[in-house]
């Protein structure tokens, strides 16, 4: 009998190698049994025609009321049952397609365009103070702060929290996981003192969102709201930049201007997709799926990992990494915004920067449980020396 895949357990593994479950669950078929992270039977679809059907079939939901009763949310990662917490990743059907609607303006490409200058703003503010951190020459390590810290100190300034909270916003994410009951409360409470921030300043999109709401929204929804805002994007931010920046320093764009950084970002999304499987989906009814019968409460989720490096796969298609169907990510823009912000500003104002070790000696780890890959440390040099041949 062959070994068990276990898709779930880190694997610390060089910055270019992929986990080796995504390869083995592709061979296994487009839907493999697996033990999940909470324990039980859990199944991955590894097929990008049956995950785009799951993606948008409404007999598998969301809500984490539908979850195996002995799941711990601490492992599983879940959410409250909506019966107890309404949110924009748990809700099914029309509450859910009610409530996107209210976030689309101020996510769409438009609405995020209004703050690129400020993400320039913030992305040039931090690495000059990392720069000037260290004498000319010697390595900093992006991970150990940046990585994080950009990412959070953009949604923050989207949605109108004051500047001198990113500090909090980072260790309410550093803790929303955290096993401690002492330190979990102290997380959401900082998350529920962000958002009253932003409340209270009135010029970003947490003010839009509460103006957009049914009226009778209560003050904790929208508190909730604007946490799952701030949290949403951060593993996959964090994990993300690690891989953008060592790939920019290592490989270059292919040119200065927007449209080549822009490419540039979607070819390392293609090559080292950040969201290695959706979030839970559970089936409400008993669902025929690829010739296994699910009963309800199956747990369910994608392998967008797997599918989208899949060597197979033809190239060109529309890409799965942040998702499909209504749960398609609410931030994607907020992201790709983001991403371009970072790279000009490093090609721009840093045009000697490089890596302080060989790209190759890059290590990532899994986050665990579904997370994906982050690097274990990425060592700049952010003002290197200019290495171009001098004229003669
Ligand atoms: C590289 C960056 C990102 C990646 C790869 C990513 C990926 C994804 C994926 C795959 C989903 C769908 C999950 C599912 O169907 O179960 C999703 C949903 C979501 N994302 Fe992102 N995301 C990123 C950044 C962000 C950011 C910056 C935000 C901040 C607003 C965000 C907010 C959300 C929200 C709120 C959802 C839930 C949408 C819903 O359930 O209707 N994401 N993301």
């Amino acid at each position: 009998m062959s070994d068990p895949i276990t898709p779930f357990v880190p694997v610390e593994r060089g910055i270019s190698e992929h986990r080796p479950a995504h390869a083995a669950m592709r061979a296994a078929g487009p839907l493999v049994r697996v033990e999940a992270p909470a324990g039980g039977p859990a199944w991955i679809v590894t097929e990008e025609d049956l995950a785009r059907q799951v993606l948008s079939d409404p007999r598998f939901v969301k809500d984490p009321g539908m979850a195996p009763a002995d799941w711990d949310p601490r492992v599983s990662g879940l959410e409250r049952p909506v019966a107890e917490q309404m949110s924009v990743t748990t809700l099914d059907g029309d509450a859910h397609a009610a409530l996107r609607k209210v976030h689309a303006p101020m996510f769409s490409a438009r609405g995020v365009s209004r703050y690129y200058d400020r993400m320039v703003a913030i992305a040039r503010a931090l690495l000059a103070d990392l720069a000037a951190s260290v004498p000319a020459g010697t390595a900093v390590d992006l991970t150990t702060d940046f990585t994080i810290r950009f990412p959070l100190a953009v949604v923050g300034d989207v949605l109108g929290v004051p500047a001198e909270h990113v500090d909090l916003a980072i260790s309410a994410c550093r803790d929303l996981f955290n096993p401690d009951p002492a330190a979990f409360a102290a997380a959401l409470a900082a998350f529920a003192q962000l958002a009253d921030a932003a409340l209270e300043a009135g010029d970003g999109v947490a003010a839009e969102l509460r103006d957009r709401l049914p009226a009778d929204t209560g003050h904790d929804d929208l508190r909730y709201l604007i946490l799952v805002i701030i949290f949403s994007g951060q593993p996959t931010m964090e994990a993300f930049l690690g891989f953008l920046v060592a790939n920019l320093l290592e490989h270059g764009a292919a040119g200065s201007d927007r449209k080549a950084l822009d490419e540039f970002v979607q070819e390392v999304l293609q090559r080292q997709p950040p969201a290695p499987f959706t979030l839970w989906r559970f089936t409400a009814v008993e669902v025929e799926l690829a010739g296994v019968t699910l009963p309800p409460g199956t747990p369910v989720m994608v392998d967008l990992f797997g599918i989208t490096v899949d060597p197979d796969r033809p190239a060109g298609g529309p890409d799965l990494m942040f998702g499909a169907g209504p749960h398609y990510c609410i931030g994607a823009q907020l992201a790709l915004f983001q991403m371009r912000a970072l790279t000009e500003v490093l090609v721009n104002d840093y045009p000697h920067a490089r890596l302080a070790v060989p790209f190759a000696d890059l290590r990532q780890i899994d986050g665990g449980g579904t997370l994906g890959g982050r690097l274990t440390a990425l060592p700049v040099v952010l003002h290197g020396e200019d290495r171009r041949p001098t004229a003669s």
